[in-house]
């Protein structure tokens, strides 16, 4: 019925991203997918780079989508829906990556009982790693949910959750990122302090971060374990940790996280009732 597989509305920094590794990865063909963004240039370098077919506006492309991934930002995502309100239909499954935009949100514009999911995704998806959690409404289909798994997957690692978890992932993986390049770039000023050179710093910092996760997500064990290993009796290890847990680290990383999904949840409640 419909001619494209995907449509995907907005390819900035995160659209563009998951729709290059779509394509790399060969998860979608590339002639069932379809894109528009409101930035004529980037769209038409992006659909002649990639060889992708670009819409006229954005309810030519949910006409002719069976599936549409809206990559805009939040505080544009009402302009977006009451545009393509009209051509939307049951038979539609709309993807949100949007942060914060939620299902009562959405359905106060989109009034068919359409099928819908949302995501919270990170950064890494520009480099294929990112931490991707997806929540559907009560009109998902399995095959639906598959679909768009299949999707994030081509972007890295994806797990399922309930819509009500989706502040505390923005607290966590949404926003981590920017936590841990504050933790790379002090690890390396700290080599620097002791005198080695910042890029190889700044290399030795990101490769243990990049290893050390690599490490526990392959092997499964505890990083309390994972700790320990490192941790000689009366080593240098145990002196740095000493200092680590003097300046309450963990309890700064988990005030972090909770300060985080305390803003997302305001932010969200303040958008809501924000609506018409
Ligand atoms: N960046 C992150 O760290 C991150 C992480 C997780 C989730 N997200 C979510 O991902 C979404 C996109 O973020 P981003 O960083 O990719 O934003 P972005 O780079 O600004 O991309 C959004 C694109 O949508 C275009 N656009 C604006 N209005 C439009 C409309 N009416 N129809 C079609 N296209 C339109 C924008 O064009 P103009 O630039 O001309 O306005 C831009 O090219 C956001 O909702 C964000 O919450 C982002």
């Amino acid at each position: 019925m419909y001619e494209k597989e995907l449509g995907i509305i907005g390819v900035g920094k995160i659209g563009s991203a998951i729709l290059k590794r779509i394509i790399s990865t060969n998860t979608i063909e590339k002639n069932k997918i379809i894109i528009f963004d409101v930035d004529k240039e980037k769209l038409h370098n992006l659909s002649k780079e990639l060889d992708v077919d670009c819409a006229n506006n954005n309810t030519d492309l949910v006409n002719s989508s069976k599936h549409v991934l809206i990559a805009v930002i939040p505080q544009v995502m009402d302009h977006v829906l009451r545009e393509i309100e009209t051509a939307i239909s049951v038979q539609h499954l709309i993807i949100s990556i949007a942060a914060g935009v939620s299902f009562t949100h959405i359905t106060k514009i989109i009034t068919e009982p359409v099928s819908l999911i949302r995501i919270m995704t990170n950064t890494p998806a520009l480099v294929g790693a990112a931490a991707t959690v997806i929540a559907h409404n009560e009109n998902v289909k399995e095959y639906q949910l598959e679909f768009v798994k299949k999707i994030f997957s081509s972007v890295g690692m994806v797990v399922e959750l309930e819509e009500r978890h989706l502040d505390a992932v923005t607290g966590l993986s949404g926003s981590g990122p920017a936590y841990i390049f504050i933790i790379i770039e002090a690890l390396a000023d700290g080599g620097v302090k002791m005198g080695l050179p910042r890029a190889i710093a700044l290399k030795l910092a990101a490769q243990t971060l990049l290893g050390s996760a690599k490490l526990l997500l392959e092997t499964n064990i505890h990083p309390a374990v994972l700790k320990d290993m490192v941790a000689t009796p009366g080593g240098t290890t145990i002196t740095a940790i000493h200092e680590l847990e003097s300046a309450k680290i963990r309890a700064t990383l988990i005030r972090a996280v909770e300060a985080a999904t305390i803003k997302s949840k305001s932010l969200n409640s303040a958008k809501t009732n924000n609506i018409r």
